[in-house]
């Protein structure tokens, strides 16, 4: 681990009222443009803030957290409708644990930062996604914000971009609060 991980018994900060003023999971959503027939993985998924809107729009979520709490309170708040998209892995980044070329597109919100080893994680989404497979990132800028980690523990845009070589850069949107990245293999 890099340093901080997000608390387990902090969740409800992740869907409180703030965060959905500051960080809408909706217009995340909107901006990663997913297709019905896409196959997803939620990267650090926690409570399922963007995992459960995600799941309304594409065939399935593979929903991967290192904290059974987090897992545990996704299951609570998963409607019954997308319970059979939405599959939950308790598992520890950079390993991924799907099959290769399994997946078409990875998210990692406000999770990249408390991932020590990009290098493996670059080199696992790599094996899991299918060509032309993408990855959208959002995080804290390296500056001061209202919301997250402490600015040390945090990585700019320039910073994630360069551990991730194989990848080209889509698209990135900067906003006060956070920014978020469209790479592509
Ligand atoms: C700040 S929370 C964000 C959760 C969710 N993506 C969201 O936007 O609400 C970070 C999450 O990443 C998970 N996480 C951090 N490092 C991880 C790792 N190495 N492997 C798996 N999960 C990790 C934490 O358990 C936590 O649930």
């Amino acid at each position: 681990m890099k340093g901080h991980r997000f608390p387990a018994d902090a969740r409800k900060r992740l869907s409180n009222e703030e965060r959905r003023r500051m960080q809408p999971a909706e217009d995340i959503i909107a901006r990663m443009v997913l297709m019905p027939e896409e196959v997803v993985a939620d990267l650090g998924c926690g409570t399922g803030y963007v995992t459960i809107p995600m799941a309304a729009r594409v065939t399935k979520v593979y929903a991967i957290d290192a904290q059974k709490a987090m897992l545990e309170a996704l299951a609570e708040d998963l409607p019954h409708e997308l319970k059979d998209k939405v599959v939950p892995i308790q598992s520890e980044l950079p390993r991924i644990p799907l099959e290769d070329r399994s997946i078409d597109r990875a998210v990692a919100v406000n999770v990249v930062h408390e991932v020590g080893d990009l290098a493996a994680l670059e080199s696992e989404l790599r094996r899991c996604l299918r060509p032309g497979g993408r990855f959208t990132i959002v995080d804290f800028p390296k500056r001061e914000t209202s919301l997250g980690p402490p600015v040390s523990e945090r990585l700019s845009e320039e910073e994630v971009i360069s551990n991730f070589p194989f990848f080209r850069k889509l698209k990135e949107w900067n906003y006060p609060e956070f920014y978020q990245l469209e790479l592509s293999l």
